[in-house]
């Protein structure tokens, strides 16, 4: 399929996206289905490349992709965590890339669409990883509900997220950052990554960073392109926590 038209019907699934977090053409089961034909089992790199494949080849997705991902995994290996939280599943490929970065560490990925969840256990138990990345269905604007879950069930707590990767909803990005800043998840030297500052953009959020630059977080903005494409730039921002011990 050429690229004009997979980029179309990438525009013309973005309400159905925005809604339930899927295009509505069955691309993101297809992509669990391409990474089961394609990869190697246990192999997280052929796992990623075909993913990469698909979204180049087939129909376009919404992961962070390989140019994002690159400074994604710098962050990783930077905050070397035992502990990575992300917000924002889709079909577990950044949730992939941090596993791979951080080959000891533990990876929660909060994402609201059910589907996705189960898109991404697919490609997670396929590449060798699902023991040490767990998708929970929910989203940190439920009351608690999901902040609870995470506490209780998945043992998240004080000083305990050393990364966090933002890639869900932008509006929501402060709001949840706030939150997890409130539980007190996070430490002194804590990295937390942004995407999608620009494009769709995350005006409040990047406020926020700059408002507190130096005392509460020190931010590096990266300067970069939407996904799978050169042309139309986005920002990714990476921030240290300064605060705590
Ligand atoms: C851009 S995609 C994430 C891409 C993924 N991080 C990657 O690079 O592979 C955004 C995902 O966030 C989910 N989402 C949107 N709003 C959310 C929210 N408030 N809480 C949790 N997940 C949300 C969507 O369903 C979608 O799967």
């Amino acid at each position: 399929m050429n690229a004009l038209r997979r980029w179309a019907r990438l525009a013309l699934g973005m309400r159905s996206f925005v809604r339930t977090g899927q295009m509505g053409d069955g691309r993101e089961s297809a992509c669990a289905d391409h990474v089961e034909t394609h990869a190697a089992p246990g192999d997280i790199d052929a796992a990623l490349s075909a993913i990469d494949g698909f979204a180049v080849r087939e129909a376009v997705l919404v992961n962070v992709g390989v140019e994002k991902g690159a400074l994604l995994d710098a962050a990783v290996r930077r905050a070397d965590p035992a502990l990575a939280l992300e917000l924002g599943t889709y079909c577990g490929y950044s949730a992939l890339r941090i596993a791979r970065a951080a080959p000891s560490a533990r990876v929660l990925s909060v994402e609201f669409s059910a589907a996705n969840a189960e898109v991404a256990r697919r490609i997670w138990t396929h590449a060798g990883v699902a023991d040490r990345v767990t998708c929970v269905v929910g989203t940190l604007g439920d009351g608690g509900r999901t902040l609870d879950s995470l506490a209780g069930e998945h043992g998240v707590g004080p000083g305990s997220v050393d990364l966090l990767f933002i890639d869900h909803d932008n509006s929501a990005y402060l709001s949840d950052l706030l939150s997890i800043e409130q539980r007190g998840w996070l430490h002194r030297g804590s990295l937390v990554v942004a995407d999608n500052v620009r494009i769709p953009g995350a005006p409040e959020y990047r406020r926020y960073m700059r408002e507190h630059e130096g005392t509460r977080w020190h931010t590096v903005e990266h300067k970069t392109h939407v996904e799978y494409q050169s042309l139309l730039p986005d920002l990714v921002l990476e921030s240290e926590y300064l605060v705590g011990s």
